[in-house]
């Protein structure tokens, strides 16, 4: 049974957020909703989610003295990590120590926090389709790994096109598509700037020919009696440009088979990431899955133990979007994963460079129809930061697109009013 208390008394029940950007912004406001104390970390000043949390507190959150130093003072019931950066052995040390309950587990964000983790044990150890693939240290093993050679099971070869990734990297940072052996090394040297750790290693894997890609919302929660039960939005398909996502709608169409074949791959995945420090089934939360299909074929691509972006479609398509969702099955209470109605969401990037930015044609925005603003109020805008999305509902999900692409082009952002002068030509990127 879950009891809920007062915030900012003793008998409080305190969330910490590591990570407080624009999807931690939103499940904060879920949980402020049902009276939690909220506690919302990052790495920066001012970021999202420090303005809507009771406190906030800015730290490098891979930094593991640091961050046990403040999970022991301010003794949160539950730690949701945001992000994939954080010192997650130190969350796997605390979790063993009793001193916290890290969401959904600490050691599913350990295995989703670099992308050789959860590739081995969703392909080695659960047998899930993925693509082809191949860890490389050096450029000299990721030719030999494209184009093999080689004897036994180390032979390689990739082929042609493949992807190159750091293992360690998010939103398509560092990432690029190799056609041609002499494209091998600019990939090698791109995957080397990008990472978020200078680790040096890279997976290469073969190109998938999908149809359409999606984000199923996998949701583990406490069912009437207590006991963890599994449930699933409906398939989010999406648009990603560079390996970040630009645009997403809810549904999207599947054939019944690959729907299945999708909802088991998640079940799979998502039962071994929620597994306790005994085996026993204990993590609760929201997961994104990400997959790719082509007719009846599905392949497991990645998981995101919390929230995903393309899921921010979900505040305009469900009765419960990703981050209620997510608060309540944390928290032990019952979800509802149910469509509302079909929807889209479309990025707003920055499209400049620049502290304190406004945003104007907000009027003529809102007046798409069916159309919604989330502006996440970060400090700094860069050139190709999200600083906000338009949703969108509608009749069906081309019209909700539509409707979501036309409302995000006409928010224009720009440099403080005094210097219009400078910010004249400047337009939002926005997908065509
Ligand atoms: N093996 C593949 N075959 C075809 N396309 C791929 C493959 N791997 C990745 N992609 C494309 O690149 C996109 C980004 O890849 P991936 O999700 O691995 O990167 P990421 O940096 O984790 O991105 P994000 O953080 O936005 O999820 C995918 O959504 C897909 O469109
Ligand atoms: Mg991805």
């Amino acid at each position: 049974m879950t009891t809920l208390g007062t915030p900012l008394s003793p008998n409080a029940t305190r969330v910490m957020l590591l990570g407080a950007g624009e999807l931690g912004k939103e499940v904060l406001i879920a949980l402020q909703r049902l009276g939690v104390e909220t506690i919302a970390v990052d790495r920066y000043d001012h970021a999202p989610g420090h303005q809507v949390a009771h406190r906030a507190h800015t730290i490098p959150m891979n930094d593991p003295v640091q961050l046990r130093a403040l999970i022991e003072s301010e003794c949160p019931s539950l730690v949701v990590p945001e992000i994939e950066a954080i010192a997650t052995a130190e969350l796997q040390a605390l979790e063993a120590e009793g001193k916290v309950r890290v969401v959904p587990t600490a050691r599913a964000a350990r295995l989703t926090m670099d992308r050789e983790g959860i590739r081995r044990l969703a392909a080695e150890t659960l047998g899930l389709p993925t693509s082809p693939y191949r860890f490389c240290d050096s450029l000299e093993q990721l030719r030999f790994a494209i184009e093999g050679g080689g004897e036994g099971v180390d032979a390689g070869a990739i082929g042609y096109p493949c992807l190159v990734k750091p293992v360690m990297s998010s939103s398509g940072k560092g990432q690029s598509r190799i056609n041609r052996p002499d494209e091998i090394e600019a990939a090698w040297d791109h995957a080397m700037h990008g990472g978020r750790v200078s680790g040096g290693r890279v997976i290469v894997e073969g190109f998938i020919d999908f149809e359409y890609e999606i984000t199923l919302l996998t949701v583990r929660a406490r069912g009437p009696g207590g006991q963890i039960e599994t449930s699933f939005c409906e398939p989010i398909g999406h648009v990603q440009v560079g390996g970040d996502y630009v645009e997403s709608w809810q549904p999207q169409a599947m054939s019944p088979v690959a729907l299945e074949r999708a909802q088991q791959i998640c079940r799979t995945v998502t039962d071994d990431l929620g597994r306790g420090l005994n085996g026993e089934p204990a993590g609760l939360g929201l997961f994104g899955v990400e997959l790719f299909v082509r007719g009846d074929q599905v392949w497991f691509s990645e998981v995101s133990p919390r929230p995903h972006d393309t899921g921010l479609v979900t505040l305009a398509t469900q009765w419960q979007s990703e981050f209620e969702l997510h608060a309540r099955a944390i928290l032990g209470l019952p979800v509802d994963t149910r469509l509302r109605n079909a929807g889209a969401s479309a990025v707003i990037y920055g499209g400049l460079d620049a502290p304190a930015i406004e945003f104007t044609g907000l009027e003529q925005a809102l007046a798409v129809p069916g159309s919604d603003l989330r502006l996440f109020g970060k400090p700094e805008s860069f050139v190709k930061r999200r600083m906000g999305v338009a949703l969108a509902h509608g009749p069906d999900t081309e019209t909700a697109r539509n409707r979501a692409k036309e409302s995000a082009s006409l928010v224009k952002p720009r440099l403080a009013t005094e210097c219009d002068a400078l910010a004249t030509g400047v337009d939002t990127p926005h997908v065509a």
